[in-house]
């Protein structure tokens, strides 16, 4: 990724989380960028799919199961048409003003959701990868691993405790999601520079604690606000 952008700023910081349902991806990306806000960086805590207003149309097609019937090759098409959006209009306007763009999921899901999950044939990705992706990938990826029992248990107590309706991809069976972990375990294990595996079966403060570490060093930050 560049340093500096057009305009002449520092070009900012793009981190993805990653993970299986159930592993607090969405808590931890929250509490890095409160603690990068409270350091005084500017941030952009964004997610996927969605992100961008056509990206959420896109979202609410998706998790409603509306393109389920076309089949997973259609799935990542949707999930990708998603994603242009959301880099075109969020993504990189934002790492050009210098922000850390935080990303709730990004291309990874794509591969371990629709591809190792669901069978789609990874040159579909690397293809995908390579129109819309291109040189933006993140250049950090934290997925957060939970043994997949510990996983639907916690969505389960999240749905009773919330009154939430069961998603497209919630709503799976037990092998899909150990797909969908060996996936991600796979996908790190291939882009061991770019992706770190943290256990999500520790407390809340340690998993945070650790996802402070790796970017601090990562970046080369110090902790003073
Ligand atoms: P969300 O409610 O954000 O789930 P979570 O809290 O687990 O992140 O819903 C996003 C769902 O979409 C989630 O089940 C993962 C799935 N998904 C894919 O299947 N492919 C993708 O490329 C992306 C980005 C998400």
């Amino acid at each position: 990724m560049m340093p500096f952008s057009k305009n002449g700023i520092d070009r900012g910081h793009f981190i993805s989380f990653e993970g299986g349902e159930g592993a607090g991806k969405s808590t931890q990306v929250r509490l890095l960028s409160e603690h990068l806000a409270a350091l005084g960086y500017k941030t952009l805590l964004t997610r996927e799919p969605g992100g961008s207003p056509l990206g959420e149309k896109i979202r609410r097609f998706l998790l409603e199961g509306k393109v389920k019937d076309y089949g997973a090759v259609a799935e990542s098409l949707l999930f990708y048409t998603a994603r242009l959006d959301h880099l075109e209009k969020l993504i990189l306007p934002n790492l050009e003003q210098g922000a850390w763009v935080l990303c709730d999921r990004f291309a990874d899901s794509s591969r371990a959701y629709q591809g190792a999950a669901s069978g789609v044939d990874e040159g579909v990705f690397d293809a995908l990868d390579r129109i819309v992706v291109g040189e933006n990938q993140p250049e950090l990826t934290i997925i957060i691993d939970l043994p997949v029992d510990i996983a639907m248990k916690r969505v389960a107590a999240r749905q009773q405790q919330d009154g939430l309706e069961v998603d497209r991809f919630e709503s799976e069976d037990m092998q899909f999601h150990e797909r969908l972990r060996a996936g991600f375990l796979k996908i790190a294990a291939a882009n061991a520079k770019r992706c770190i595996i943290i256990d999500g079966n520790q407390s809340r403060e340690k998993v945070a604690e650790l996802v402070w570490q790796t970017v601090a060093e990562r970046f080369g930050l110090e902790d003073v606000v």
